[in-house]
């Protein structure tokens, strides 16, 4: 969650652009919606500044309430999305990781089952990302396809090779530590996630999985990406009755925390339509979230 979020400007000037809304929730909630479906409970949010250190904190704590434990780190200069591998180098240790972007939003079914095998991959040496095909691909990390193998990613290709652009949800093992620690910056002056890619591809170490017709990626960093994202959120959960990236009820169905921690964390909690849809959840039968 580093970055200036300028593309946002006035908006950003005060706030930081990870905890805007995105209809009902923070944005940086739907990233971690995905570490917590994809079973990560050692979560490390990297931001730009010091002030905003707070402001995350007061949000999200120690990560106690979602069953989690969240820490923060700085990164004090906009060095590119590589670079947080080496801020969290001594988070991550001797671990796999995976690296997620702030302002990503993917919504699909079977998103569960795909990320827990990204991370069974990435345990046994295999760097997984995923593949989302999209009408604007020269905004993005491309994929490059030859006999269906990924043979390159080229950033923002000013002739993409295919419509395969590259989600910020990255599963890596923990050579990829040693990888961005060698990378040299880009034209645009920052390390390149999508150069550490093309090392794993060189060494056969990294499968693309192509997330095909049946998800949903929202890119979230124009004005109008998040009016869009919003009434997509809005749309989902009004017409199914189910939250998207609620933290809690991820945390609860997978029983990092009990119903009366449920129940403890739902007091604390102004009025809200968030807090009742929590207290519907220790009513009821929870859906499967999948
Ligand atoms: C970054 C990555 C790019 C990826 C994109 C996903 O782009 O460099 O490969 O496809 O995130 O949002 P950036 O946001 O730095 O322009």
């Amino acid at each position: 969650a580093g970055g200036r979020g300028s593309r946002l400007d006035p908006i950003t000037r005060s706030v930081n652009k990870h905890l805007l809304p995105v209809y009902d929730k923070p944005m940086i909630f739907y990233s971690l919606s995905i570490a917590l479906t994809a079973e990560v409970d050692k979560i490390l949010i990297i931001i730009n500044d010091q002030v905003d250190q707070s402001k995350f904190a007061d949000l999200l704590g120690s990560g106690d309430r979602y069953g989690v434990s969240i820490e923060y780190l700085v990164q004090t200069q906009p060095r590119g999305i590589a670079d947080g591998l080496k801020i969290a180098r001594d988070f991550i240790k001797d671990d796999s990781v995976l690296l997620i972007l702030g302002d990503n939003l993917l919504f699909g079914h079977g998103l569960k089952k795909n990320l827990l095998q990204a991370k069974h991959n990435a345990k046994k040496s295999l760097a997984t990302i995923f593949g989302f095909p999209v009408s604007n691909p020269k905004d993005y990390g491309v994929a490059k396809m030859q006999n269906q193998q990924l043979v390159e990613i080229i950033e923002k290709p000013s002739i993409p090779p295919s419509n395969l652009a590259i989600p910020g949800v990255y599963f890596y093992p923990n050579i990829v530590l040693d990888i961005a620690q060698n990378i040299k910056p880009s034209a645009r002056g920052e390390l390149e996630i999508t150069d550490v890619n093309n090392q794993l591809i060189h060494y056969q170490k990294l499968k693309i999985v192509d997330l095909g017709r049946g998800y949903n990626w929202l890119d979230l960093g124009s004005c109008s990406n998040l009016l869009e994202a919003s009434i997509f959120i809005r749309n989902i959960q009004e017409r199914q009755g189910n939250f998207i990236a609620c933290l809690e009820e991820i945390a609860f169905n997978q029983k990092w925390i009990t119903k009366n921690e449920l129940k403890e964390s739902i007091e604390t909690l102004p009025e809200s339509g968030y807090k009742n849809y929590l207290f519907k959840l220790t009513n009821h039968n929870l859906p499967e979230i999948n």
